[in-house]
């Protein structure tokens, strides 16, 4: 029997792939929009909805890049920040680890500080009001230049308590890690945790260079590693998180249907997969919708579920005991549901 919707809802989770501009909804699009007297080329919210249509990842890239022209005050970036988080506070999210964008709004000359302090604001009344522990993690936009990032990193250098990691995101194919080893590199020396997007259309080859160049923590997607047997034999015996992202992968074409997405044999050969929304306002879900529409498709039992967010635990940027502080939560859990 899979898993019940009931119990998804129920279930503490942790999410660690997740760009918050990506959780845009198309209400607060035109609320900032008018706030900041910005132009959309859509008339309604409906018709919004319907532009979210895409054959690739590119297709999503230029409406995603489009959607963030709304973001100019640090209070827009505060006011989307805390509706992503009372949206996941609902979902029973404990914990989760952001990806944001600066060069998405430096290059429309907004401030780096003010998109910081936005989100970081919200970011503490989270933890606040909310109980959701969380981390910042700054990604380099792959389809710019190396010496961009480093300048981007730089920017970053006087923000160390406020951000946990860097990561690398935008257009993959064309874009391969390692031509950005120097800049990972120096956020290495710098102590940034790293994270890059690998093999979500780019091919396993992507994937080693991550690991091997960028020196990763984790890799973010990884779908297409199954294509190398030599590679899935390191990510199993190295223990590599892959945070996968189920309805990012359909509405992007990745997968033609949930049916046939590689999680189900990722968890066959003891991958450490995660389960995470990616862009939730413009794929059709969050956490929840992810967990059950993939437990659907895949027929995953209570057990995959629970096993998936050990997963996620053990690969968050969390110190051992608030790990095993997460990990007494889930075992609450699972105590309460079989009694
Ligand atoms: N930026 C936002 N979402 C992304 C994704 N799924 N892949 C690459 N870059 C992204
Ligand atoms: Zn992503």
């Amino acid at each position: 029997m899979h898993a019940s919707r009931d119990f998804i809802e129920g279930l503490p989770k942790v999410e660690l792939h997740l760009h918050i501009e990506g959780s845009l909804e198309p209400e607060l699009m035109f609320e900032l929009a008018k706030r900041n007297k910005v132009r959309l080329p859509f008339d309604s919210i409906d018709e919004v909805r319907d532009a979210y249509n895409f054959g690739n990842l590119q297709d999503f890239l230029d409406i995603y890049y489009q959607g963030m022209s709304v973001l100019r005050t640090e209070e827009d970036f505060f006011d989307l920040t805390w509706a992503y988080l009372r949206k996941i506070a609902a979902q029973n999210v404990m914990h989760t680890e952001i990806f944001f964008d600066p060069q998405g709004h430096i290059e429309r000359g907004i401030e780096f500080d003010t998109v910081l302090n936005g989100i970081s604001r919200a970011l503490d009344d989270g933890k606040r009001k909310l109980g959701i522990s969380s981390f910042l993690i700054m990604c380099f936009l792959r389809h710019l230049s190396e010496e961009e990032a480093y300048r981007t990193l730089e920017l970053a250098l006087p923000h160390k308590d406020r951000i946990r990691g860097v990561g690398l995101d935008s257009s993959e194919v064309g874009h391969p890690p390692s031509e950005f080893q120097g800049v990972f590199s120096k956020a290495r020396e710098e102590g940034f945790l790293r994270v890059a997007h690998a093999g979500e259309e780019g091919p396993p080859e992507y994937i080693r260079e991550a690991l091997d160049l960028l020196k990763v923590n984790r890799i973010d997607h990884g779908n297409r590693s199954l294509e190398d047997t030599v590679l899935v034999q390191r990510l199993s015996d190295q223990r590599i998180p892959l945070t996968l992202c189920p309805l990012s992968n359909l509405k992007l074409c990745v997968v033609d249907d949930l049916r046939n997405h590689p999680i189900g044999k990722m968890l066959d050969l003891g991958l450490r997969v995660t389960i995470n929304s990616d862009d939730p306002s413009y794929f059709g879900g969050y956490m929840n919708e992810n967990f059950i529409r993939i437990t659907e498709a895949l027929g995953l039992e209570e057990s995959h579920l629970f096993l998936i967010t050990q997963n996620a635990i053990e690969a968050s940027f969390l110190c051992e005991v608030e790990k095993n502080a997460l990990h007494r939560r889930l075992q609450d859990y699972r105590s309460q549901r079989s009694s």
